[in-house]
């Protein structure tokens, strides 16, 4: 299985550790990706992947290492620690590019057979909030199963998080991950993608954008085809 991991941190730390530890589990070729440092740049709100084409991002160059990964995936794996209740801002800058990959827009047939997961540690509180940060890109995305593993463990730093928690992360990646297992060559969008994927297919009719549009119709989806099986 391929596995691509993108971190919105750059140290290992506990989420970071939490998500090798599922991955290792997986099983699998493993990219791994930290941000900023392999990518920190803003998005500069030009709109033209929206409404041209999203290879004139003045970031493009830098993010095909990420597209690459991301659509020969068969999992994608999101991680973040809690930042003030939310994902971390090289997250959101990260997720922020993609969203001409929104179903809105121009979503990548790919995405409809994956699988991917949001993992999120926290002193406290907040992983809700921050899985959901990045469940709602993969959701748009089309990935039709998204995993949230959120663990709160009462630590800053990974080796001050308690044997029994410890227990626990243990236990919770060794299910999650033979979940995915068995899943693998198996997912299929649910009632809630395809129910989004056919009003915007109605609004991708209508010619709201008209890139858009070209996409649609050139993958065939105005018409019988489906990004599914
Ligand atoms: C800037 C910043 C903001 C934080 N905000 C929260 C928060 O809102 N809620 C919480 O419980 N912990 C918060 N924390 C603590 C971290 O989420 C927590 O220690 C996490 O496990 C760190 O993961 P890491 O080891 O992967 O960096 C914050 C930490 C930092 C540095």
């Amino acid at each position: 299985m391929k596995i691509a991991m993108i971190h919105g941190q750059n140290h290992v730390g506990s989420t970071c550790r939490i998500g090798r530890l599922l991955a290792e589990k997986i099983g699998g070729e493993v990219t791994e990706f930290f941000l900023p440092r392999d990518f920190g740049e803003f998005c500069v709100g030009c709109a033209t992947c929206f409404m041209k084409d999203e290879t004139k991002c003045p970031h493009h160059e830098k993010l095909l290492p990420f597209i690459k990964a991301m659509d020969e995936a068969d999992v994608i794996i999101l991680t973040s620690p809690v930042y003030v209740y939310h994902a971390t801002g090289s997250m959101k800058t990260f997720l922020d590019h993609f969203g001409y990959r929104w179903m809105v827009h121009r979503p990548r047939a790919c995405m409809f057979t994956k699988q991917a997961v949001c993992i999120s540690t926290a002193a406290g509180a907040g992983m809700k909030s921050t899985n959901k940060d990045m469940a709602d890109s993969l959701f748009f995305w089309g990935i039709p199963r998204i995993y949230k593993l959120g663990m709160a463990v009462a630590a800053i730093r990974f080796d001050q998080i308690t044997e029994k928690k410890r227990a626990t992360i243990e236990k919770k990646t060794t299910v999650l991950a033979s979940k995915i297992r068995r899943n693998h060559g198996r997912v299929k969008p649910g009632v809630k993608t395809k129910a989004f994927f056919s009003i915007m297919r109605f609004l991708h009719k209508k010619e709201i954008n008209p890139a858009d549009r070209v996409y649609w119709e050139a993958q065939g989806w105005l018409g019988r085809k489906r990004p599914w099986k």
